[in-house]
């Protein structure tokens, strides 16, 4: 893998727990359903994954895939989308599954562009948040962790692809 954890920041039990109390708030926050959860990829696969486990409304589920990293640790602030989601939005409480807000450029460029295709409503669940993003025109209504201000991998978070598999958040050396 070339580079080691330096330590963990959120651990598998911790997020288990969190995990399960987001779905508790998700479940009663779309009582009348017609929800249609968005894991944007690749990074949330394994949160939206346990997520969706603890959410007790029939949901639907579809994927979005943006790149905005390279193999380095800081933005490019280019927003790719490699795959759009097939299920139309139109009429429908979309909840976009994020991994981690950092400087909140991904997620302004794709609510901007969900918004476009008339959503009963949208919403963001992400599982960290470095709280660093300030112009955030779109507030995230759903958070897992405030996340310290440092790169994290693990729980489908990656540097240069690797990390990804591991069940806790760590920071890099
Ligand atoms: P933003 O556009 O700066 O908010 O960055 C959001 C995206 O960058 C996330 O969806 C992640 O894929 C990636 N990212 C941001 N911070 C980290 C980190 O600490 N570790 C791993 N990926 C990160
Ligand atoms: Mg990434």
């Amino acid at each position: 893998m070339g580079r080691a954890v330096k330590h963990i920041a959120f651990d598998e039990q911790q997020i288990a727990e969190r995990v399960a109390s987001l779905g508790r708030e998700i479940t009663t926050a779309y009582p009348d359903g017609d929800l249609l959860v968005l894991c944007l990829l690749k990074g949330s696969f394994m949160f939206a994954a346990d997520l969706v486990r603890h959410i007790g409304c029939p949901l639907q589920l579809d994927f979005i895939v943006a790149a905005s990293y390279g193999a380095n640790t800081t933005s490019s602030g280019n927003v790719r989308l490699l795959y759009d989601p097939e299920t139309n939005l139109e009429g429908k409480h979309v909840l976009l599954v994020e991994d981690i807000v950092d400087s909140g450029r991904t997620l302004q460029k794709l609510t901007e562009l969900m918004l476009t295709r008339s959503p009963k409503s949208l919403e963001v669940c992400t599982l960290l948040h470095k709280q660093i993003a300030v112009h955030l025109r779109h507030p995230v209504k759903f958070v897992g962790f405030h996340a310290p201000a440092e790169f994290l991998v693990g729980y489908g978070l990656d540097h240069a692809e690797n990390f990804r598999h591991v069940p806790y958040v760590a920071s890099l050396a």
